[in-house]
């Protein structure tokens, strides 16, 4: 498949000296939702600002759309739409002034029936005549996605789109960006709610440092770097773990009253059978066991901070 981004050896140096991205290669498919994770200070907010042609690089080149950036900023900027994460709005206009300014910004005919079918979709359309000052933290957010909709985008980067938007919203937003990637809209989001990546993503990247660390399906990276968890509940409490059990992942839980064994979910053999054949030989009695797996939250704290 063509790559609808295509970011090769990007690299940025900020004037003050800093780096801030270091040769980041990294593409993006039509229609697929990537959510793009990393700390604070990443780099995640220099790389969309460097695509939506806010930022220069310092070196390397992107595509959108087949057209580069640099040199052919106006079709490639067109194609998309920006989500910003700082709120930053004329704050003296009305909402339905707003959004239409932004669809004639990139020199789109008027359409009305699109405009307030976006206000409609966030919830805004009973604040269009409301100035922008007057709308509430999560309204002001939903406004931004509704600019960043208004000249029809092929391409939406939405830097933190629900920072401080309610969890009933937060849902309805999900929903309406799942809606666009279904119609093809391509769809990159940074969070810091990594259940969003979770619920939301098909690919994920890993920004730390100003570097991305792994790039891997939502569902492989699950699998491959997840662990798996099965806790025991005991009949009889352990001081310690018992010296026959020393070569298996053990932790006593729940003061002493739980054994947590972890293992690799890659692994052809989980070591469950030859455990509780062990127990059993050691008489530890168990009175009822359960399994969990790590989730994306787990799984991205772990890289992060192996990468530290
Ligand atoms: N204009 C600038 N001048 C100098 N340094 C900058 C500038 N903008 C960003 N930086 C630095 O570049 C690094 C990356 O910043 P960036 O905003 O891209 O991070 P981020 O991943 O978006 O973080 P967050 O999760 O907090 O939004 C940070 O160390 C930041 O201080
Ligand atoms: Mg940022």
């Amino acid at each position: 498949m063509h790559p609808i981004i295509s970011i090769r050896d990007l690299s940025k140096t900020y004037e003050s000296g800093f780096q801030a991205l270091k040769s980041v290669n990294l593409d993006i498919y039509k229609g697929e939702i990537f959510a793009l994770l990393g700390p604070n200070g990443a780099g995640k907010t220099t790389l969309i600002s460097i695509i939506c042609g806010l930022v220069n690089p310092s070196t390397g080149t992107v595509t959108a759309g087949g057209h580069d950036i640099m040199r052919d900023y106006r079709a490639a900027r067109e194609q998309i739409g920006l989500v910003p994460q700082e709120i930053t709005t004329d704050a003296f206009e009305s909402v339905w002034a707003n959004v239409n300014y932004s669809r004639g910004l990139f020199g789109k005919p008027k359409n009305h029936d699109f405009v307030e079918k976006v206000l409609r979709d966030l919830s805004l359309w009973d604040k269009k005549d409301s100035k922008i000052m007057t709308l509430s933290g999560g309204m002001k957010r939903r406004l931004l996605i509704a600019k960043a909709l208004a000249h029809e985008p092929d391409i939406l980067f939405l830097d933190e789109p629900t920072a401080g938007v309610d969890v009933e919203l937060r849902h309805d937003m999900w929903r309406l960006i799942r809606g666009l990637a279904e119609t093809g809209v391509t769809i990159i989001l940074t969070t810091h709610y990594i259940v969003e990546a979770e619920q939301m993503a098909e690919r994920v990247g890993v920004i730390n440092h100003g570097e991305i660390i792994l790039v891997e399906g939502k569902a492989e990276l699950m699998r491959k770097l997840g662990k798996k968890q099965l806790t025991l509940e005991l009949h009889a409490e352990l001081t310690a773990v018992p010296d026959g059990l020393a070569d298996f992942d053990l932790e006593l839980a729940g003061e002493g009253r739980k054994l947590v064994y972890t293992y690799d979910t890659q692994k052809e053999r989980t070591g469950i059978t030859r455990l509780l054949a062990e127990l059993n030989a050691q008489q530890i009695r168990f009175r009822d066991l359960s399994t969990s797996e790590s989730s994306l939250e787990e799984i991205f704290v772990s890289l992060v901070k192996r990468d530290a």
